[in-house]
């Protein structure tokens, strides 16, 4: 029996078919070029089925994709080929799914979610039932929130309700304040407040005993060794941009928000996928202007994702 709490539907209880288009491109930079083409795929906690969609027009072998809810309905974005699961919580990975029937997983935004205290599993536990559904020179894919903190956010990670309750305080006098430096720090700190609570990210325990959320990517590297992969790359692949105070509003003008949505995807694709992106050098100025491209079109606070590839060994 899994300890997740099924009793809805994560994407359908956030709202995620509207948001989701503002937060991360996430296609072609999130799958290694080469490596769907003849291979058994899973889409782990596939979501809305959008990267599926994509895998699967990369002519996998098979390509299975999950949900930890047991009722999660079949997402229409599907193709007929992708095999559905429901059911498969991350405590629940290495007893569902058949060990040593898969060459790639792939595990987009999923790992940060899970944890001891919520789910009785953390992100070693996730990586060692990965490894165990693997077959030799299998490879895993996946992507997080690296961790980031809040000002003034320090001490004990099981208080985080109350911290951000008290930050909040702080800061939300300060979002009128002449003052446009204060008002800018205080109108981020709201953005990152709200984003925490949308998602629910949980919170974990940083450096100097201070409280944030996201994985630390030391520490995570550290976890795919001890769990026997390789690591082949680390990488920041692009910012996760949550858009300030749109899911309050969205269910007065979905349709609205649907199409500023797929502004901001096109505008994420088109950079993100430019051979400039591609440059260490030209990169910062590409993530630059692409962040104040999709500014003009409303407020959001960015943090890092971070994508680590690695293989059995
Ligand atoms: C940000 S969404 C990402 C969904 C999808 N991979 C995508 O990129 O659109 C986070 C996902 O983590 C899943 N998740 C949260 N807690 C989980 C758990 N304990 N076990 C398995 N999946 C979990 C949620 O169901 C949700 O699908």
């Amino acid at each position: 029996m899994s300890t997740f709490d099924s009793s809805e539907v994560w994407e359908h209880a956030r709202d995620w078919a509207v948001m989701r288009s503002f937060v991360y491109y996430q296609r072609e930079n999130f799958i290694p070029e080469g490596l769907i083409e003849g291979r058994d795929v899973i889409d782990y906690s596939a979501g809305l089925g959008d990267l599926s969609a994509y895998v699967s027009s990369l002519n996998p072998s098979s390509l299975l994709a999950t949900a930890p809810e047991q009722d999660a309905p079949r997402p229409p974005l599907l193709p007929d080929s992708v095999e559905w699961m429901t059911g498969v919580g991350a405590d629940r990975i290495a007893d569902l799914l058949p060990a040593a029937s898969a060459d790639v997983i792939l595990a987009r935004m999923v790992i940060q979610f899970p944890t001891m205290e919520s789910n009785a599993v953390d992100v070693d536990d996730i990586l060692a039932q990965m490894h165990s559904v693997l077959r030799e020179d299998g490879s895993i894919t996946i992507s997080t929130h690296s961790f980031f903190s809040l000002p003034r956010f320090e001490g004990d990670h099981s208080q985080a309700d109350d911290h951000l309750a008290a930050v909040e305080a702080d800061v939300l006098p300060l979002l009128e304040t002449d003052n446009t430096f204060t008002r800018g720090v205080a109108q981020e700190t709201a953005g990152l407040i709200e984003l925490v609570r949308y998602l629910d990210l949980p919170p974990r325990e940083g450096p100097f005993g201070r409280t944030g959320f996201g994985l630390k990517i030391p520490m995570l590297v550290n976890s795919f060794v001890n769990q026997g992969f390789r690591i082949e790359s680390v990488e920041e692949i692009e910012p996760f941009t949550f858009p300030i105070g749109l899911y309050e509003r969205i269910t007065d003008d979905t349709d609205s928000a649907i199409k500023i949505g797929e502004r901001v995807m096109s505008i994420k694709q088109r950079h993100l996928t430019s051979v400039e992106a591609a440059d260490p050098y030209l990169r910062p100025s590409v993530l630059a202007a692409m962040i104040a491209e999709i500014r003009e079109l409303l407020p959001m606070t960015a943090v890092p994702i971070v994508r680590i590839c690695a293989t059995k060994t």
